[in-house]
């Protein structure tokens, strides 16, 4: 019985040891052997991980593609049930002009031959400014031009951020000094123009809109502001 139990215990012991010590490697900075690897390392499908090369294997036909995929064009994003949110988000009726293929990198997008720029001048905001909620509206469009746009516009929007100021940038217009439409500020911020690039996708279109609000409050400090009564003080339009 001893015997049975000293031979169960040293067997135990020796397997034991081969298993822990087989996993002993000389470099000490390797991990060893690993038994189970994909419950360290988990071989899910990330978004931004090149799968192309998992643990020395190299799979070609996977190699330098996205493993993220991008969404099917016009895809509308979930904006709850609010249907003029909604409808803030359908896709930009207005297209790319052919040109902007080569200057703004416009691949994949339906573009067109006609001055698209032009006729946008007849598009309204359709965020529309309230007594009630225009100063947020200004808020946000602070928080948003802060971040994308104030580098090359200015906090001033006079055209002297520090991309400017710093003598890498030219070219960057005082808003003060625009004379066109809301709907062409739309355009040139969604598609760009000259040397501005493309926001298209980074801001959604109610952001844009936004911004739209911002920059004609730079045009003229009165945009926006209403009375007593709730009536505008302004007229909201000043193009
Ligand atoms: C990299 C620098 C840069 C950034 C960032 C930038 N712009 Fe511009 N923007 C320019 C330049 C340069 C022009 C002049 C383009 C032209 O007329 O050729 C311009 C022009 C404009 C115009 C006038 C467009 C027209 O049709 O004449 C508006 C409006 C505008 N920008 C708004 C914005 C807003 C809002 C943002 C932030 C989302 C922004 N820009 C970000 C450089 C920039």
């Amino acid at each position: 019985m001893k015997l049975k139990f000293t031979a169960i215990a040293s067997l135990t012991i020796v397997a034991a040891s081969t298993l822990i010590l087989g996993s002993c490697t000389a470099d000490a900075d390797s991990s060893g052997l690993e038994f189970m690897p994909d419950m360290y390392r988990s071989p899910a499908i990330e978004p931004y991980v090149d799968y192309g090369e998992i643990r020395g294997r190299e799979n070609k036909a996977v190699k330098m593609k996205l493993s993220a995929f991008t969404p099917p064009s016009y895809t509308i994003p979930y904006y709850g049930t609010d249907s003029s949110k909604v409808m803030m988000m359908l896709p930009y009726h207005r297209k790319a002009m052919l040109p902007f293929r080569e200057t703004h990198g416009m691949y994949g997008v339906d573009l067109s031959a006609n001055d698209e720029y032009l006729a946008s001048a007849v598009d309204v905001n359709p965020f529309k400014l309230t007594a009630t909620n225009s100063e947020e509206i200004f808020k946000a469009g602070k928080t948003l031009f802060a971040s994308n746009c104030a580098h090359c516009h200015g906090d001033a929007g006079d055209g002297n951020g520090p991309m400017v100021a710093s003598g890498a940038y030219a070219g960057v217009p005082n808003y003060k000094n625009l004379t066109i439409t809301e709907g062409q500020m739309f355009y040139s911020i969604y598609y760009g123009k000259g040397a501005m690039g493309s926001h298209s996708s980074i801001l959604n279109k109610k952001e844009i809109w936004t911004l739209v609000h911002y920059v004609k409050k730079f045009q003229n400090a009165e945009y926006g502001k209403f009375d007593a009564n709730g009536a505008v003080a302004v007229p909201a339009s000043i193009d």
